[in-house]
């Protein structure tokens, strides 16, 4: 202390001690003037009392604030450390479960490197050994021209079949993205093996071409029977009962006009030939239709219409462009045929009022339609029954719809009728 006497500073540093002011004794022995200077004194050690406590005050404040943070930062580091945990069990279920996949699985990132890949792929195609993936499984010493990475890096999965010239076998191959704790993007990929699969189509494929052309030459033999026993019944047949009419007519003539039961018998005989010999012309048309090559598929087609509303008096509403231009010989008659058996039907079946058929030329086909509004039939019920217990002519319909390059279409409901569609599409198969 420096300002003050000695003196004021002892009773200075009493009072505080004792934290009192002036005894009696005090105030006899000091002047105005000393106590004027212990007020002084006493008022500048209060203020470095103020600034000490303030000082010690913004430690304090400080020293609670770092503890304060300290004891956030330590629950982060501890929420932390059970989010880790938790991670750390999803990743080893999700390594876990790809580890025991049957499909192989692999994940490469964006260099390249391959970070994982399961027991399948090591099994097909061994140990990575650092490898980058093209070197590892496509024996390449740089990235490959099919690499999907822009794909599946930019978000998307990808799909394709992989025919990997290392193992000779073809896989269904699924890439994927897949987002890291890191912000980085890498590709997780599974595949299987469909090579048996793909072979088996191959093979079903190759049936199905014997079998339709089989089922071709078979409609093919079918049609030329058919033509042989329609020139059979027109010519030996009709030929035949035409002999036995004009027979007929001979000894009707020869006959004494006194006979008249027998000469009566006759004429009735001659007229139920004539019935036979229209029966049997109808029959051989029906089974081979020369009017397809004497007048073409869009008048034969109206003709059998035209008949078929006579015989079984329904209403036939036919709208039918002219298409004989259009669908070359042979394959008329399949055209003939699936529009006959689709009236067959309606004829054996459906018990219809009304028919609506309509032939229209599209773009690049034509489009043929037959409608009844008959009793209709459940086509569910129908399919599944076994091929080998319900009749062909459906069957056949759909077949030569296919030979044609097209396919048929059958709508049906009990009460509510039947609609069948089939289209010719006009290539170079079918066209004239
Ligand atoms: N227009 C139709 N109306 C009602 N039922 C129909 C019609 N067309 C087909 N069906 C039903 O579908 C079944 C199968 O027809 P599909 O032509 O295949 O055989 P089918 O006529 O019985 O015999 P097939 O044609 O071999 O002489 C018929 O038995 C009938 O029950
Ligand atoms: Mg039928």
């Amino acid at each position: 202390m420096t300002r003050v006497d000695n003196e004021i500073c002892r009773r200075v540093e009493m009072m505080i001690r004792r934290k009192a002011f002036w005894s009696s004794e005090d105030l006899d022995e000091m002047s105005v003037e000393e106590m004027r200077q212990i007020i002084h004194e006493l008022r500048w050690h209060q203020k470095v009392h103020d600034a000490e406590l303030s000082a010690a005050q913004a430690d304090l404040d400080a020293v609670l604030a770092l503890a304060e943070a300290n004891n956030q930062l330590a629950q982060q580091i501890e929420e932390r450390k059970h989010v880790e945990q938790a991670i750390q069990v999803e990743r080893n279920k999700f390594r876990s479960i790809l580890d025991a996949m049957p499909d192989g699985v692999y994940i490469v990132n964006q260099q390249y490197d391959i970070e994982y890949t399961n027991p399948v792929v090591e099994k097909e195609f061994g140990q990575v050994n650092g490898r980058k993936c093209y070197a590892y499984l496509h024996d390449r010493t740089e990235i490959c021209s099919w690499c999907k990475n822009q794909d599946v890096f930019s978000g998307k999965s990808v799909q394709w079949e992989w025919h990997s010239l290392k193992t000779g076998k073809i896989y269904h191959r699924i890439d994927t993205p897949l987002f890291n704790l890191s912000g980085t993007i890498s590709k997780l990929q599974i595949f299987y093996d469909i090579t048996n699969r793909k072979q088996a189509e191959k093979e079903l494929r190759e049936y199905e071409k014997q079998l339709r052309n089989l089922s071709y030459q078979l409609l093919t033999a079918q049609e030329t029977e058919r033509g042989r026993i329609a020139r059979e019944l027109h010519d030996e047949l009709g030929g035949a009962l035409a002999v036995l009419k004009l027979r007929i007519g001979f000894i009707e003539k020869n006959i004494q006009s006194d006979q008249t039961t027998i000469r009566e018998e006759c004429k009735q005989t001659r007229q139920y030939i004539d019935e036979i010999i229209n029966n049997v012309h109808r029959l051989s048309r029906d089974l081979s239709p020369s009017i397809l090559e004497d007048i073409g598929l869009t008048p034969a087609l109206k003709w059998y219409i035209d008949n078929f509303a006579r015989h079984y008096k329904v209403k036939v509403v036919a709208d039918i462009e002219p298409i004989d231009n259009l669908i070359q010989k042979d394959h008329q008659i399949m055209v003939y045929r699936t529009v006959q058996e689709a009236l067959t039907n309606i004829g054996k079946h459906a018990y219809a009022n009304n028919i609506v058929i309509r032939v229209r030329i599209g773009g690049d086909s034509i489009s043929f339609f037959v409608e009844d509004d008959g009793r209709g039939f459940d086509v569910e019920t129908l399919s599944a029954i076994k091929s080998s217990e319900k009749g062909l002519g459906l069957a056949s319909m759909k077949e030569r719809a296919k030979m044609l390059g097209g396919s048929l279409h059958l709508s049906s409901e009990k009460g509510k009728g039947t609609r069948i569609g089939f289209s010719v599409p006009l290539t170079k198969g079918n066209i004239v």
